[in-house]
């Protein structure tokens, strides 16, 4: 019998025994790692309703008392780092590094947002007359749902929630149903904290408990982080709700640029980080390479070498590069964009499509090709989210380049690789991206960052002090310090009267 879990409501484990159910697999092994409730209209409508009961005692609080709940949270995730990074890698399938590089990341979000308790908030703001103060105020909007995904089971999470708490929110969170058992370590990280009921819930579930979310007319702001088919379904959703305000961080068809002035020693390895760590399934993976034709060659070779050989395998073993995709809906994505890649009459340079590796996961490895950047492939503008890569050799000058790299719905993240630092800067100022590298793989973005993208790849930008402009309405507030009425247009309190 695998180890059953439950919902977390109102400071309790609840329905650990109840069906429907789930189960989360290790997807390098096929191993079942626990099972799950399946969370309905009335568990969302449960953890909804404790969230708002919770919610006046806990904005009554200071940022300060807030946060204290959040380092003990810091310090539970810096002192077992490694016991939660092998949880992340046995149910994501992320090689361990990765998996405690997740923690990591997590540990650095809550160490922002609980910082940032102690730091000014809001603005004190000149007023057109002297008996007056004037300020920028922030009031939390009240019941946060955060809808995550499974690539950071750990680390997003705490992106959404760790501010949103700080910023006096509550919050109903529903982690990716992929991930369900990292998503018990976040909610034994606060029980063990006492955060006081209600303050923050979780419900498990797949997309329909989600979409209870999303509908609830008592959650004030969602916040997601996903897929763009699901982030724009959200916003399509809520399109005309202007009482509930949603923020999404989504996908992209990222990109390196790798001109005639890079250094390859630079070029091959953060193309290699960018396109194959995480197996190719972060949002800000790289799926387009624009090469140089002067470089082209040099390249090539030396990529195709590295993607020829990476180990792929147990992510607990220390030798592996890269683990499997999550699950096998992801198998078949990929390999379906492989296949359509070839149709399209690309030149496939490796095809580790169906890779050999003894356990019983969701494997695939590598897929290189190269391409024309002046086609309008398919295959070389929607995302994939797994190792499948093009190389697109480009002439001309670096205008060129980002012409060829904006031509995308999406705009999330992308990297120049060049020691000309006019390049560089030609790039930063006109790629059509959130997250620009110079010099640099286009993922391992910090958290004291803005996070997010243009286009189809995000409304919002979740990410610590954006996601303060999310869970928070701004007030501005006026005090008359004399005791005269007069208006900063020159009005005052003559009332004519009969
Ligand atoms: C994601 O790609 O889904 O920038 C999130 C990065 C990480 C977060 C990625 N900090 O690679």
């Amino acid at each position: 019998m695998p180890e059953e879990f439950g919902h977390y409501i109102d400071g309790a484990y609840r329905d650990t025994d109840s069906t429907p159910r789930f189960e989360s697999h290790n997807p390098a092994t096929g191993a079942v790692i626990g099972s799950f409730p399946q969370g309905d209209t009335q568990t969302v409508d449960a953890a909804v309703s404790a969230a708002r009961a919770a919610f006046e005692d806990w904005r009554a609080r200071s940022h300060i008392q807030r946060a204290e709940y959040l380092w003990d949270v810091f310090h539970e995730l810096r002192t077992r780092t490694d016991e939660f990074g092998t949880i992340v890698s046995e149910e994501s399938g992320k090689p361990l590094n990765e998996g405690v590089a997740d923690v990591i990341e997590a540990a650095h979000m809550v160490e922002w947002a609980a910082g940032d308790a102690r730091h000014p908030h809001g603005d004190v703001v000149p007023s057109e007359l002297p008996a007056r103060d004037a300020y920028m105020r922030r009031k939390p909007r009240g019941v946060t749902g955060c809808i995550t995904p499974w690539n950071f089971p750990i680390a997003i999470p705490y992106w959404h929630m760790a501010v949103a708490l700080v910023e006096g929110n509550t919050v109903v969170f529903k982690p990716a149903e992929q991930t369900p058992r990292c998503a018990q370590v976040i909610a034994e990280l606060f029980d063990a904290a006492d955060l006081p009921p209600g303050v923050f819930n979780m419900v498990t579930g797949d997309g329909e408990t989600g979409a209870a979310i999303v509908e609830h007319d008592a959650v004030d702001t969602v916040l997601f982080t996903g897929s763009a088919a699901v982030g724009h379904a959200i916003l399509e959703q809520l399109g005309g709700d202007t009482t509930t305000r949603v923020a999404c961080e989504m996908g992209g068809k990222n990109s390196l640029i790798i001109t005639a002035a890079a250094d390859l020693d630079i070029a091959v390895p953060a193309a290699v980080m960018s396109a194959f760590k995480t197996t190719g399934q972060r949002c800000v993976s790289a799926e387009r390479l624009f090469v140089h034709t002067d470089v082209v060659d040099a390249f090539t070779t030396r990529f195709t070498e590295i993607a020829d050989a990476l180990q792929i395998g147990d992510p607990l073993d220390q030798a592996s590069f890269m683990g499997p995709l999550i699950d096998a809906a992801a198998v078949e994505k990929v390999r379906g964009y492989n296949d359509l890649a070839r149709e399209e009459g690309v030149e496939v340079l490796v095809d580790r499509t169906e890779p050999s590796v003894a356990a019983a996961g969701h494997w695939v490895g590598p897929f290189v090709y190269r391409a024309d950047p002046e086609a309008p492939l398919r295959c070389t503008h929607e995302e994939v989210f797994g190792p499948h890569v093009a190389i697109l050799p480009y002439e001309g000058d670096i205008e060129q380049a980002v012409a060829y790299q904006n031509d995308t719905d999406y705009g999330l993240a992308g990297a120049i690789i060049s020691d000309d630092f006019r390049e560089v800067n030609y790039y930063r100022d006109h790629a059509d991206v959130g997250l620009a590298y110079a010099n640099l793989p286009c993922i391992g973005a910090e958290v004291q960052l803005p996070f997010g993208g243009v286009r189809r790849s995000g409304n919002g930008y979740p990410s610590a002090r954006e996601i303060i402009e999310a869970v928070t309405d701004r007030v501005a507030w006026t005090i008359n310090n004399s005791t005269e009425i007069a208006l900063a247009q020159g009005l005052s309190a003559d009332i004519q009267t009969e």
